[in-house]
């Protein structure tokens, strides 16, 4: 179906933005359920991120994507969900006339692409999450509701990895280790939630923590392994999987929010990890 003028209109908003992949998911989807919405990339200025969302309210704009750096700022101007309050950060805004409500749909699209696409069961597991930024803080609710054994943290610096065993503590078993310590533990599934592989670098794991049949998984994604996934292979972790099932899930998560309808993901992230 063509879009047509009266079609509602979304974006992703970040700085910068042209990298990014929601518009051709979000398209995707779009023609897939014969939503009538059209979806643009939006540059912000650094420094103008409220401006800019008030500016797309007013040209009717129902609903934004937020990236790269003003998650946090997100956040700060919406009503937050209960997601996206444990997350301390939004990348989902639905633009109801005065109201801004924001979303987190990060830590969704992670356990959905874990559990129904790579087919793998929380429940009774023992998961490592490697880091303790926003990324880590967004998928730590979403995992501790599948009721893993054990959700281990670890992180360069230690003391935040800490602060979040202190403020999930009461929704599951967490508990923050130091790198050093994790080597008398074997996990079955290992997260790297770090922004290490951005940068061609290796959190520092001691050699020995996947246990047999175990599926390590990098948040990131680029063309080849992450140093993450390479030195999984070489432990012999059973399966490996990057961010691209993430990124898919997420955005189809947030498209859900918008239009309660949830497009199929199988044929968007095949599009990406073969012809991308
Ligand atoms: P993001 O929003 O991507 O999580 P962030 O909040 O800056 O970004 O957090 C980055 C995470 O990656 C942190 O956990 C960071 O560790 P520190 O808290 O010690 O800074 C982690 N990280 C980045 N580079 C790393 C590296 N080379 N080795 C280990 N951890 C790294």
């Amino acid at each position: 179906m063509p879009v047509s003028e009266r079609a509602d209109h979304y974006a992703v908003i970040g700085n910068p933005v042209a990298h990014s992949k929601s518009p051709l998911i979000h398209g995707e989807f779009s023609r897939q359920t014969g939503q009538d919405m059209l979806y643009e990339a939006i540059l912000a200025p650094i420094d103008g991120f409220a401006a800019a969302v008030a500016d797309f309210t007013r040209r009717g704009g129902k609903g934004l994507n937020v990236t790269v750096p003003f998650k946090l700022e997100a956040f700060g101007i919406a009503t937050p969900t209960a997601r996206a309050e444990a997350a301390q950060a939004v990348n989902t805004l639905m633009l109801e006339g005065d109201t801004i409500l924001g979303d987190n749909t990060d830590g969704a699209g992670l356990v959905r692409d874990i559990t129904a696409n790579l087919g793998f069961t929380l429940a009774g597991k023992r998961v490592l999450l490697i880091g303790a930024g926003g990324a880590a803080r967004g998928v730590i609710m979403p995992l501790l509701e599948r009721e893993p054994r054990i959700l281990v943290i670890a992180n360069r610096t230690q003391e935040r990895a800490y602060g979040l065993q202190q403020r999930f503590a009461s929704f599951g078993n967490i508990l923050a280790i130091d790198y050093t310590d994790l080597h008398r533990e074997q996990f079955d599934l290992v997260i790297n939630a770090t922004s290490a592989s951005l940068n061609g670098e290796l959190p520092p794991l001691p050699a020995g923590i996947f246990a047999g049949e175990s599926l390590a998984y990098d948040i990131m994604y680029g063309s080849g392994h992450t140093p993450f996934l390479q030195f999984a292979k070489m432990q012999g972790a059973a399966r490996l999987a990057d961010g691209i099932g993430m990124l898919v899930e997420q955005a189809a998560e947030s498209f859900f929010v918008w239009r309660g309808i949830r497009p199929g993901t199988a044929s968007v992230i095949e599009m990406f990890r073969y012809h991308a």
